[in-house]
């Protein structure tokens, strides 16, 4: 089934030129960027998207994150794309993230973990109505789809 999911690549990977790097591995893997913009994130928002976490003890440090510079939203598309963009970006904490995940491969402790991804389709759906408004997530065709995700979409 075709999905929509919202990925932060975070303050840390913007700041390690990791942008490039990390967007390319979704799009290499065939999702489609359907919304896409640096943000420099305020508090209400970082409260708002880490809301689930607000009784944490990191909950401060991880606004006071969030917030420390620019990141990029990105929302990708594509069959089964939440939990294949989960599985791509590793364990939360980078130590027991897989050698091939995005945690796994480029960041060592969990307070920079260089990128967010919903995991959930409610989340999904939640996470990209708080980050993009309706206009500025893009539907469209790609020729390479036939070759991609069959001839069948
Ligand atoms: P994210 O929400 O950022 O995609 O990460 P996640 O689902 O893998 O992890 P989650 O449990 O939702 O935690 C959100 C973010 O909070 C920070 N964290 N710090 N110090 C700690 O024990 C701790 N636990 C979580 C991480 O930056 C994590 O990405
Ligand atoms: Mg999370």
């Amino acid at each position: 089934m075709t999905e929509r999911t919202l990925v932060l690549v975070k303050p840390d990977a913007v700041q390690r030129l990791l942008v490039g790097r990390i967007l390319g591995r979704f799009e290499e893997r065939g999702l489609k960027i359907v919304g896409l913009k640096l943000v420099q994130v305020d508090r209400d928002l970082a409260e708002r998207h880490y809301a689930v976490h607000r009784d944490r003890p990191f909950f401060p440090g991880l606004v006071a994150f969030i917030t420390s510079g620019p990141l990029v939203a990105a929302a990708l598309e594509g069959p089964g794309a939440i939990a294949m963009v989960r599985a791509m970006v590793g364990a939360t904490r980078p130590p027991e993230a897989a050698p091939g995940t995005i945690r796994g491969d480029l960041a060592i402790e969990t307070g920079q973990n260089l990128i967010h991804a919903s995991d959930a389709p409610e989340t999904a759906i939640a996470e990209l109505a708080l980050w993009f408004r309706p206009e500025e997530l893009v539907a469209y065709g790609r020729d390479l789809d036939r070759w991609l995700v069959g001839p069948s979409t």
